[in-house]
């Protein structure tokens, strides 16, 4: 069955068929107010958090498959009482035609249905909180017609997480008013600061609004006088009978439903726009009204919106032999990254509406949006430095309204921020950064060199007797949670991130002159690097850590979860393992989790649930971080694969984890065939091959920045960009084209020899160049860089930077 395909120019995504085998969604977003929207106007909205500013309600994830409600138009003939759903939802009468296309920050669903043309254009503009709705509709068949649509939303204003729990008691403090045709609601009560229980004794500091550009014929602002008693979004009594009944108040469970009467001759076309948003003040609504109330202003928002993402689009740009990794690079995984960069994992359809920012997660995030928005990174490093504490440790998550956070322990937590913070200063070049002044969370400020000193310093601090750091309450693998609690547990895979900023940091120190502690890094590291290898080494691969109770656990000794492709791949990313070991252990990932749709994060899955190892054993075996192809791993095994130099396998790696491969059997993958899920469920699971949790998920940062970095090659360090791509032998040439700090760089690259790896010769502007690192250029402009591979490499030099990365033969 196929349901869809992309455009010629790659940049929408066009459905074919309503019901998709999962609702295939988009996120319409400006940095503050977000529109879920799935190809049949499915889904929710919210205003900055997820969790405390919501606005429409859908009932993830207890029914994604029903994706209900969403943002519907009914229409209506008044003669004969026929009505259908001008989205297919949520009437689901056959359509003559359907099509829906998610583009950049806009979707288009289209539907025939009696004659009757409907074209909905969703968006939110980047300026206002808001979101519109562009509706046509037009009478293609030949007889006049008289007609009524009715727009509807179901309002879930504010507390995600207490109104789905506490429904009749949340209806209480609702209210709704009808004024000059604006539909106002809000919330007499505010759980910000008190979580589900207590009186916070607060009002939501919003209003919701909704109104139509349409001549109004009736509303409803409850929804039980719209839908009806024993009735449902299929079959809404106002509509089955032809009129609202003009509800409005306080204290009920409320919904936004306007009513619309109208005639249609024969070819005759007619347009209206909604507008759905929030704002402070009934003032603000009106004059929000008044900017977007007509075709022409709403188009011209529209027009923003597209240009907006053309120009950041337009920002890094490959053309490679392989079609499909073009259209992720340039277009979709670039997108998705960006959404994830906002959104993350703070709501989705598989997520319930956190409020959350994490840590870990957001510092990942940055990566794939620093060459595309260095400025938007800045803010976004300074402001996840404010939640590290003095003595190094930091939030694992807090709530951006209120900044509370939770402190859990995690051990990996430091490591991402020194991470986070190098690759930024790679990108923007700006050392002087290091001496800026960032406040911690609990008060007092230091430099930003101070704060990652302390980042690394509390890691070192919290080590087994035998030099291997503690797993604490979980590492990155949030699922290995009762490993170390008793704070005996070790991590390989923080051992190995460990030792690979170690480095990094080293490498910053000797850059700035800081030789000593430079000096005092590489030792803790070489005697870190010897531990790794006496005590985490198993045979044919590194195990992925120990328990409390000293047992090792992703050991060819175990049953279950016998092998664990982080801690492989990150003896290679950390450079812990001897150029043996790493080709072992990485051969050991292809012989033991290979699978169709890419490596498994570890097998078997646990089959019952093992408390000395935590909830990764209760999930269903195969699902989630059980057993499951984890796609954000998958990337850093394409990385390992790029760092041994094996182009051939990172490219196999990459192509069957790719999204667009994988929507080549959407009845098996059944998500979004445009953008990453968090994990396909593996090959211990009744539904091998599904996938799960899309959109947000650190694949989408780290797929992209493998992509770009390791197997084209081209990367920012201190000194300058370097080229070293790692590409598949069949590849003839490539190119890529991307800022780096104030200039563009256009490199084309061939490889007349059909090699993986190896640089023969460099031209800069038409000029001899001999070394892998470019030169740093401030003039603005566009520079023209010739590479050519070859396996004598004899006339580039390799310049410490590359040294220290590959893992020496
Ligand atoms: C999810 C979490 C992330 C975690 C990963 C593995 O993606 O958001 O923080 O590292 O799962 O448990």
């Amino acid at each position: 069955m196929t349901y869809g395909h992309f455009s010629e120019d790659g940049r929408e995504y066009i459905i074919t068929r309503p019901d998709t085998p999962k609702p295939w969604i988009n996120y319409l977003s400006n940095d503050r107010y977000c529109a879920l929207c799935s190809q049949t106007g499915g889904g929710y909205s919210f205003f900055e958090t997820a969790g405390y500013n919501r606005v429409t309600k859908e009932y993830p994830p207890l029914v994604v498959s029903t994706d209900r409600p969403g943002r519907y138009v009914y229409l209506r003939d008044r003669e004969t009482g026929e009505y259908w759903g001008a989205t297919w939802q949520p009437v689901c009468k056959d359509p003559t035609h359907f099509e829906s296309r998610h583009g950049m920050g806009y979707t288009v669903v289209e539907s025939g249905y009696s004659e009757i043309d409907s074209h909905i254009t969703y968006f939110v503009p980047p300026r206002d909180d808001l979101e519109v709705w562009m509706v046509k509709l037009k009478n293609t068949g030949i007889k006049p017609r008289k007609l009524q649509a009715f727009v509807y939303v179901k309002w879930d204003l504010a507390n995600y997480a207490f109104n789905l729990a506490e429904a009749a008691f949340s209806n209480l403090f609702n209210e709704s008013s009808m004024e000059d045709g604006i539909m106002f609601v809000s919330s007499r009560f505010w759980n910000i600061t008190s979580g589900s229980a207590g009186n916070p004794n607060a009002r939501w500091d919003k209003l919701a609004f909704l109104t139509a550009s349409f001549k109004l014929d009736g509303f409803d602002c409850f929804d039980e006088a719209f839908i009806g008693p024993y009735h449902s979004w299929g079959n809404p009594v106002a509509v089955e009978r032809g009129s609202c009944s003009g509800t409005v108040g306080d204290g009920q469970d409320i919904a936004g439903a306007l009513q619309h009467d109208f005639e249609l001759g024969p070819g005759e076309e007619t347009e209206f726009i909604v507008l759905l948003g929030v704002v402070r003040h009934k003032e603000d609504a009106r004059s929000i009204s008044r900017r977007y109330d007509s075709w022409g202003e709403a188009d011209r928002a529209l027009n923003e919106v597209k240009m907006y993402w053309n120009n950041y689009l337009s920002r890094t740009i490959c053309k490679t032999p392989d079609p499909d990794f073009d259209l992720q690079v340039n277009v979709w995984n670039k997108y998705q990254a960006w959404i994830t960069s906002r959104w993350a994992r703070m709501d989705s359809y598989y997520i319930g509406g956190g409020s959350i920012v994490g840590h870990r997660d957001s510092w990942q995030d940055t990566l794939a949006i620093l060459p595309n928005d260095i400025e938007w990174v800045r803010q976004r490093v300074v402001y996840l430095l404010e939640h590290q504490f003095p003595d190094g440790s930091t939030l694992h998550n807090w709530d951006p309204l209120t900044n509370i956070g939770v402190k859990t322990g995690h051990s990996d937590d430091p490591l991402w921020l020194v991470l986070g913070v190098i690759e930024y200063l790679k990108e923007s070049g700006e050392l002087v950064f290091l001496d800026e002044a960032v406040r911690y969370y609990d008060g007092g400020s230091e430099t930003v060199r101070q704060h990652i000193v302390k980042a690394i310093a509390y890691v070192l601090d919290h080590m087994s007797d035998r030099g291997i750091p503690l797993m604490m309450a979980a590492d990155w693998n949030d699922g290995l949670d009762h490993v170390g609690r008793q704070g005996r547990g070790e991590s390989t895979m923080v051992a190995e991130h460990l030792a690979w900023m170690l480095r990094e940091m080293a490498t910053l120190l000797w850059f700035v002159g800081s030789d000593t502690l430079a000096q005092k890094y590489i030792e803790q590291r070489d005697k870190l690097i010897r531990d790794i290898n006496e005590h985490l080494w198993d045979g044919d691969w590194y195990i992925r850590g120990t328990r409390d109770d000293g047992e090792a656990f992703g050991s060819a000794r175990n049953i279950n979860g016998r092998i664990y492709i982080n801690a492989q791949s990150w003896a290679v990313l950390g450079q812990a393992a001897p150029r043996e070991r790493a080709i072992r252990c990485m051969n050991s990932v292809e012989k033991h989790l290979d699978t169709e749709y890419g490596p498994a994060l570890f097998l078997p899955a646990y089959r019952e649930p093992d408390p000395k190892i935590g909830i990764i054993t209760r999930f269903a075996p195969g699902a989630k971080e059980n057993g499951a192809i984890f796609n954000h791993p998958v990337c850093w095994a394409v990385m390992a694969e790029c760092l041994l130099g094996r182009g051939d396998r990172a490219y196999d790696i990459w192509k069957r984890s790719s999204f667009v491969n994988l929507g080549k059997r959407p009845d098996v993958y059944k998500v979004e065939p445009y953008v990453y899920c968090e994990y396909i469920h593996g090959p211990d699971s009744p539904t091998f091959g599904q996938g799960d949790f899309t959109w947000t998920t650190g694949t989408a940062t780290w797929m992209w920045k493998v992509c770009v970095d390791w197997i084209l090659g081209v990367r920012a360090e201190l000194r300058g960009l370097l080229v070293d791509p790692c590409i598949p032998s069949s590849w003839d040439e490539f190119q890529i084209t991307r800022r780096f700090r104030r200039a563009t760089y256009e490199i084309h690259v061939v490889n007349p020899e059909h090699i993986n790896q190896g640089v023969a010769e460099i031209e800069v502007d038409g000029e001899r160049w001999a070394s892998h690192l470019l030169p740093v250029f401030s003039d603005g402009k566009t520079h023209k860089v010739e590479v050519r591979m070859g396996a004598a490499h004899g006339a580039v030099e390799t310049p410490e930077e590359l040294a220290a990365q590959r893992i020496a033969e």
